[in-house]
């Protein structure tokens, strides 16, 4: 692609936040401290997570980056940045979880494979861009297509960047046609992070969100889309980043019986509390993040401190004198809530956190019940311990 290369090694990667923590060198992948998510509604781009899978991608030359769109489509097209920053502009406030998260206490139950992850393989972040559905309009696909004439039912994003997974290829994802020409679906291109261009770590100069979905839908340094009748066969779609039941492991997996995970379920984690936190006697603050994939809100986050026994509803809130209330027409209907409850602690306790979603949908309790061979998508009860002592909040 003119404009846009991917490094075979890893000389030019990006400098980085130090407080991050560092899961993985080589592809970079890295967190925030916990407490930075609860610090504030819309999470700071050096602090928000970083999940790669080869080295960070270069643009040599703006002006000449193009993105190509090809496929079951009558005319393919090459859409230049500046003819895509031309489209109408949409903000979009959007959570990024990746399927990841929280998977190193998945682990413990059980080993999984992947990098190990623990709670903040997520962030909050106001995205920038144009609509994909209005880009897709302009190539002759109109709004609300399910599928082209020539068959097509899948968009496929494809990057730049070369992937050990993909045996040195580059990363791609598909998500059904449907999706991606409704506007209310608000799938963007994205050229902004939190009003900033993006930066090379999350995309620069241009890449795909798809609100409510796991992060690995949303395509980074993208440098084609096809339009294409089955969904994409890459290895990100196809053998990674599907949900399996905790009988299969990797003596028995057969792929192909299971579909590629789109939305992710509810979630919700303690963050101003470390595990094994000493606090003093008397009030402690509990606060953390809740989020739900496919538009769904958050209808209740209850945290309990003595283990489960009794439950208090925590109070949710995403900005300050807006009154928050699950799918209401004020929210930012892709965004997370935080919550929290100010509450007497007078011994050493387990502390436990569990949302549910605007669709009644609940956290289960035991990550045993939810264990998968790759480590996604563990979104068991939150649970810290606190012991009283002296205090090191
Ligand atoms: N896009 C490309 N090209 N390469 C990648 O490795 N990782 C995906 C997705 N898009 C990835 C990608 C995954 S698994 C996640 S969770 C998100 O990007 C992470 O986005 P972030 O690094 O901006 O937080």
């Amino acid at each position: 692609m003119p404009g846009l290369s991917g490094p075979s090694d890893y000389s030019q990667e990006p400098s980085r936040h130090p407080c991050l923590h560092i899961n993985a060198k080589e592809p970079f992948n890295a967190e925030p401290p916990r407490s930075a998510l609860v610090s504030s509604y819309v999470t700071p781009v050096e602090l928000f997570f970083k999940r790669n899978h080869g080295p960070i991608p270069l643009v040599d030359d703006i002006e000449r980056y193009c993105v190509d769109i090809n496929g079951l489509i009558e005319s393919p097209k090459k859409l230049y940045f500046r003819d895509i920053r031309m489209l109408p502009k949409y903000n979009v406030t959007a959570t990024l979880q990746c399927a990841g998260n929280r998977r190193t206490a998945m682990s413990i139950t059980r080993k999984v494979k992947g990098v190990g992850w623990n709670v903040s393989a997520i962030g909050n972040a106001v995205w920038g861009g144009a609509k994909l559905a209005d880009i897709l309009e302009l190539i002759g696909v109109p709004k609300l297509t399910s599928s082209t004439q020539s068959g097509g039912k899948h968009i496929e994003f494809v990057s730049i960047d070369k992937c050990e997974e993909e045996n040195g290829g580059p990363y791609k994802a598909s998500i059904p046609l449907s999706q991606a020409t409704n506007p209310e679906a608000d799938v963007l291109l994205a050229y902004e992070m939190n009003g900033e261009p993006l930066n090379r770590d999350h995309g620069y100069p241009l890449r795909v969100i798809v609100p409510g979905v796991i992060g690995a839908r949303s395509v980074k340094w993208l440098d084609s889309i096809n339009i294409i009748a089955e969904e994409c066969q890459g290895f990100f779609m196809q053998k990674d980043y599907k949900m399996f039941p905790p009988s299969v492991d990797w003596g028995n997996i057969s792929w192909n019986t299971r579909k590629p995970q789109m939305d992710f379920p509810v979630q919700s984690v303690i963050c101003s509390l470390e595990d094994a936190q000493s606090i003093k006697p008397g009030k402690v603050r509990i606060s953390g993040y809740a989020v739900s994939g496919g538009c769904r809100g958050i209808e209740r986050v209850d945290v309990s401190i003595d283990g489960g026994k009794t439950w208090r509803e925590a109070t949710r809130f995403q900005k300050t004198g807006i009154p928050y209330i699950a799918d209401g027409i004020s929210n930012d209907k892709w965004a997370w809530v935080l919550f929290e409850l100010t509450v007497d602690i007078p011994q050493s306790t387990e502390i436990i956190a569990k949302a549910v979603d605007s669709a009644a949908n609940v956290q289960p309790e035991k990550v045993q019940d939810i264990w998968n061979l790759r480590g996604i998508l563990n979104t068991s009860w939150h649970r810290v311990h606190v012991r009283i002592g002296h205090s090191n909040m």
